[in-house]
Protein backbone atom coordinates (compact mmCIF):
# COMPACT_ATOMS: atom_id res chain seq x y z
CA UNK A 1 0.00 0.00 0.00
CA UNK A 2 2.35 2.48 0.98
CA UNK A 3 4.61 1.90 -2.20
CA UNK A 4 1.39 2.30 -4.41
CA UNK A 5 1.07 5.77 -2.57
CA UNK A 6 4.49 6.55 -3.35
CA UNK A 7 4.58 6.01 -6.65
CA UNK A 8 1.61 7.90 -7.15
CA UNK A 9 2.93 11.20 -5.85
CA UNK A 10 6.63 10.35 -8.00
CA UNK A 11 4.33 10.03 -11.05
CA UNK A 12 2.15 13.39 -9.51
CA UNK A 13 5.51 15.10 -9.99
CA UNK A 14 5.95 14.75 -13.63
CA UNK A 15 3.54 17.44 -14.85
CA UNK A 16 5.40 19.94 -12.17
CA UNK A 17 8.74 18.97 -13.13
CA UNK A 18 7.71 19.19 -16.49
CA UNK A 19 6.01 22.86 -16.25
CA UNK A 20 9.18 23.94 -14.75
CA UNK A 21 11.43 22.92 -17.39
CA UNK A 22 8.87 24.32 -20.06
CA UNK A 23 8.63 27.83 -18.36
CA UNK A 24 12.16 29.37 -18.91
CA UNK A 25 12.11 27.70 -22.48
CA UNK A 26 9.07 29.75 -23.21
CA UNK A 27 10.16 32.98 -22.06
CA UNK A 28 13.34 32.37 -23.92
CA UNK A 29 11.37 32.29 -27.71
CA UNK A 30 8.58 34.50 -27.32
CA UNK A 31 6.61 35.41 -30.78
CA UNK A 32 8.33 36.97 -33.70
CA UNK A 33 6.77 38.57 -36.47
CA UNK A 34 7.29 36.55 -39.97
CA UNK A 35 9.57 39.58 -41.23
CA UNK A 36 11.33 39.03 -38.30
CA UNK A 37 11.78 35.91 -37.95
CA UNK A 38 13.13 36.28 -41.91
CA UNK A 39 15.53 38.73 -40.89
CA UNK A 40 16.43 36.36 -37.88
CA UNK A 41 17.13 33.24 -40.12
CA UNK A 42 19.09 35.08 -42.45
CA UNK A 43 21.21 37.48 -40.23
CA UNK A 44 22.09 33.64 -38.52
CA UNK A 45 22.93 32.37 -41.45
CA UNK A 46 25.85 35.32 -42.47
CA UNK A 47 27.15 35.19 -38.83
CA UNK A 48 27.80 31.77 -38.84
CA UNK A 49 29.24 31.95 -41.76
CA UNK A 50 32.06 34.47 -39.90
CA UNK A 51 32.96 31.98 -37.45
CA UNK A 52 33.44 29.23 -40.10
CA UNK A 53 35.46 31.96 -42.23
CA UNK A 54 37.25 32.81 -38.61
CA UNK A 55 37.86 29.01 -37.95
CA UNK A 56 39.42 28.46 -41.58
CA UNK A 57 41.85 31.12 -41.26
CA UNK A 58 42.77 30.26 -37.57
CA UNK A 59 43.59 26.44 -38.62
CA UNK A 60 46.16 27.87 -41.21
CA UNK A 61 47.95 28.56 -38.34
CA UNK A 62 48.85 25.07 -37.43
CA UNK A 63 52.22 23.61 -36.65
CA UNK A 64 53.17 27.45 -36.69
CA UNK A 65 56.00 28.17 -33.95
CA UNK A 66 55.30 31.63 -33.48
CA UNK A 67 52.10 33.32 -33.75
CA UNK A 68 52.28 37.09 -34.70
CA UNK A 69 49.97 40.19 -34.66
CA UNK A 70 50.16 39.53 -38.28
CA UNK A 71 48.46 36.69 -38.01
CA UNK A 72 45.53 38.32 -35.97
CA UNK A 73 45.45 40.60 -38.92
CA UNK A 74 44.50 37.61 -40.90
CA UNK A 75 42.14 35.73 -38.32
CA UNK A 76 39.99 37.75 -35.97
CA UNK A 77 40.54 41.28 -36.85
CA UNK A 78 39.32 40.94 -40.60
CA UNK A 79 36.33 39.16 -38.80
CA UNK A 80 35.54 42.34 -36.69
CA UNK A 81 35.64 43.82 -39.34
CA UNK A 82 33.20 41.99 -41.58
CA UNK A 83 30.30 42.24 -39.11
CA UNK A 84 31.04 45.90 -38.39
CA UNK A 85 30.32 46.39 -42.57
CA UNK A 86 27.22 44.11 -42.46
CA UNK A 87 25.51 45.35 -39.70
CA UNK A 88 26.21 49.17 -41.62
CA UNK A 89 24.56 47.76 -44.99
CA UNK A 90 21.80 46.22 -43.14
CA UNK A 91 21.35 49.51 -40.75
CA UNK A 92 21.60 47.01 -37.76
CA UNK A 93 23.68 47.72 -34.62
CA UNK A 94 25.78 44.31 -34.19
CA UNK A 95 28.98 43.80 -31.92
CA UNK A 96 30.73 40.73 -30.80
CA UNK A 97 31.14 39.96 -27.10
CA UNK A 98 32.05 38.37 -24.29
CA UNK A 99 32.69 38.54 -20.22
CA UNK A 100 35.59 37.12 -20.99
CA UNK A 101 36.65 39.87 -23.19
CA UNK A 102 40.19 40.59 -24.74
CA UNK A 103 39.40 43.99 -26.14
CA UNK A 104 37.20 45.82 -23.59
CA UNK A 105 35.17 47.48 -26.51
CA UNK A 106 33.95 43.87 -26.72
CA UNK A 107 32.70 43.49 -23.03
CA UNK A 108 29.00 42.07 -22.67
CA UNK A 109 26.80 44.68 -20.95
CA UNK A 110 24.45 42.99 -18.06
CA UNK A 111 21.61 42.00 -19.99
CA UNK A 112 24.48 40.30 -22.67
CA UNK A 113 26.03 38.38 -19.16
CA UNK A 114 22.51 37.00 -18.65
CA UNK A 115 22.50 35.65 -22.38
CA UNK A 116 25.74 34.50 -22.02
CA UNK A 117 25.27 32.35 -18.96
CA UNK A 118 21.99 31.11 -20.64
CA UNK A 119 24.10 30.14 -23.50
CA UNK A 120 26.76 28.44 -21.56
CA UNK A 121 24.13 26.06 -19.85
CA UNK A 122 22.24 25.35 -22.92
CA UNK A 123 25.38 24.68 -25.48
CA UNK A 124 22.73 22.81 -28.03
CA UNK A 125 21.59 26.46 -28.42
CA UNK A 126 22.13 27.66 -31.78
CA UNK A 127 20.52 31.10 -30.91
CA UNK A 128 18.18 33.49 -29.06
CA UNK A 129 15.87 36.15 -30.68
CA UNK A 130 13.59 38.50 -28.50
CA UNK A 131 11.37 41.44 -29.68
CA UNK A 132 12.66 44.37 -28.10
CA UNK A 133 13.48 47.99 -27.97
CA UNK A 134 16.21 50.28 -28.18
CA UNK A 135 16.98 53.76 -27.34
CA UNK A 136 18.73 55.69 -30.18
CA UNK A 137 19.00 59.93 -30.08
CA UNK A 138 15.97 59.54 -27.52
CA UNK A 139 14.10 57.60 -29.72
CA UNK A 140 12.99 54.12 -29.05
CA UNK A 141 13.32 51.45 -32.18
CA UNK A 142 11.37 48.81 -32.31
CA UNK A 143 13.04 45.32 -33.43
CA UNK A 144 14.45 42.24 -32.25
CA UNK A 145 17.75 41.34 -30.08
CA UNK A 146 19.35 38.43 -31.73
CA UNK A 147 22.15 36.30 -30.01
CA UNK A 148 24.46 34.06 -31.51
CA UNK A 149 27.13 32.19 -29.88
CA UNK A 150 30.72 31.90 -30.55
CA UNK A 151 32.22 28.73 -29.50
CA UNK A 152 36.10 27.79 -29.32
CA UNK A 153 37.46 25.62 -32.17
CA UNK A 154 41.13 23.97 -31.52
CA UNK A 155 42.30 26.23 -33.85
CA UNK A 156 41.57 29.18 -31.56
CA UNK A 157 43.71 27.95 -28.99
CA UNK A 158 46.62 29.54 -30.43
CA UNK A 159 45.65 32.88 -29.31
CA UNK A 160 42.83 32.44 -26.87
CA UNK A 161 44.49 29.12 -24.73
CA UNK A 162 46.49 28.74 -21.52
CA UNK A 163 47.64 32.27 -20.03
CA UNK A 164 51.20 31.36 -20.87
CA UNK A 165 50.92 30.21 -24.23
CA UNK A 166 49.65 33.64 -25.39
CA UNK A 167 51.91 35.37 -28.45
CA UNK A 168 53.65 38.03 -27.26
CA UNK A 169 51.40 40.86 -29.06
CA UNK A 170 48.70 39.78 -26.99
CA UNK A 171 50.72 39.57 -23.64
CA UNK A 172 51.97 43.43 -24.70
CA UNK A 173 48.41 44.94 -26.34
CA UNK A 174 46.05 43.25 -23.92
CA UNK A 175 47.41 43.97 -20.17
CA UNK A 176 43.95 43.29 -18.80
CA UNK A 177 43.27 40.22 -21.75
CA UNK A 178 40.53 37.65 -20.30
CA UNK A 179 40.03 35.88 -23.08
CA UNK A 180 42.99 33.01 -22.23
CA UNK A 181 42.32 29.91 -20.93
CA UNK A 182 39.67 28.39 -23.16
CA UNK A 183 38.72 24.67 -24.15
CA UNK A 184 37.37 23.58 -27.27
CA UNK A 185 34.05 23.53 -27.40
CA UNK A 186 33.94 26.54 -24.68
CA UNK A 187 31.31 29.26 -24.79
CA UNK A 188 33.77 32.57 -25.87
CA UNK A 189 31.69 34.74 -26.12
CA UNK A 190 28.52 35.79 -28.88
CA UNK A 191 27.82 38.02 -31.73
CA UNK A 192 24.72 40.47 -30.06
CA UNK A 193 22.72 42.18 -32.77
CA UNK A 194 19.77 44.22 -33.02
CA UNK A 195 17.56 44.01 -36.26
CA UNK A 196 15.22 46.52 -36.21
CA UNK A 197 12.08 47.08 -37.73
C1 LIG B 1 46.23 35.01 -34.21
C2 LIG B 1 45.60 35.16 -32.92
C3 LIG B 1 44.14 34.84 -32.78
C4 LIG B 1 43.49 33.68 -33.15
C5 LIG B 1 44.05 32.46 -33.82
C6 LIG B 1 42.11 33.86 -32.72
N1 LIG B 1 41.94 35.07 -32.12
FE1 LIG B 1 40.21 35.81 -31.39
N2 LIG B 1 41.15 37.56 -30.91
C7 LIG B 1 42.50 37.80 -31.06
C8 LIG B 1 42.78 39.15 -30.62
C9 LIG B 1 44.15 39.82 -30.61
C10 LIG B 1 41.54 39.72 -30.22
C11 LIG B 1 41.27 41.14 -29.74
C12 LIG B 1 40.65 41.92 -30.89
C13 LIG B 1 40.49 43.39 -30.67
O1 LIG B 1 41.42 44.07 -30.22
O2 LIG B 1 39.39 43.87 -30.98
C14 LIG B 1 40.53 38.68 -30.42
C15 LIG B 1 39.20 38.84 -30.17
C16 LIG B 1 38.24 37.88 -30.31
C17 LIG B 1 36.84 38.08 -30.04
C18 LIG B 1 36.16 39.38 -29.63
C19 LIG B 1 35.92 39.44 -28.15
C20 LIG B 1 37.13 39.83 -27.33
O3 LIG B 1 37.58 38.98 -26.56
O4 LIG B 1 37.65 40.96 -27.46
C21 LIG B 1 36.21 36.89 -30.29
C22 LIG B 1 34.74 36.59 -30.14
C23 LIG B 1 37.24 35.95 -30.71
N3 LIG B 1 38.46 36.58 -30.72
C24 LIG B 1 36.99 34.64 -31.06
C25 LIG B 1 37.93 33.80 -31.63
C26 LIG B 1 37.64 32.47 -32.11
C27 LIG B 1 36.28 31.79 -32.01
C28 LIG B 1 38.80 31.97 -32.66
C29 LIG B 1 39.02 30.66 -33.35
C30 LIG B 1 38.14 30.32 -34.43
C31 LIG B 1 39.82 33.01 -32.49
N4 LIG B 1 39.25 34.09 -31.86
C32 LIG B 1 41.14 32.90 -32.92
C33 LIG B 1 43.43 36.94 -31.56
C34 LIG B 1 43.16 35.69 -32.12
Amino acid sequence: MKRMSLRKVSLSLIPVFGLVLLVPSLQARPKLSPKQQQAVTEAVGTLTSFSTLREGLASTLEGQEEVTIEDFRRVCAPIGQQVRAWAEEKGYQAKQVSTRYRNPNNKASEEEARELAWLKANPNLKMQARPGQIKVNEEMISGVHLYVPIRVASSCLHCHGAQDSRPEFVRQNYPEDKAHGFKTGDLRGMYSVFIKD
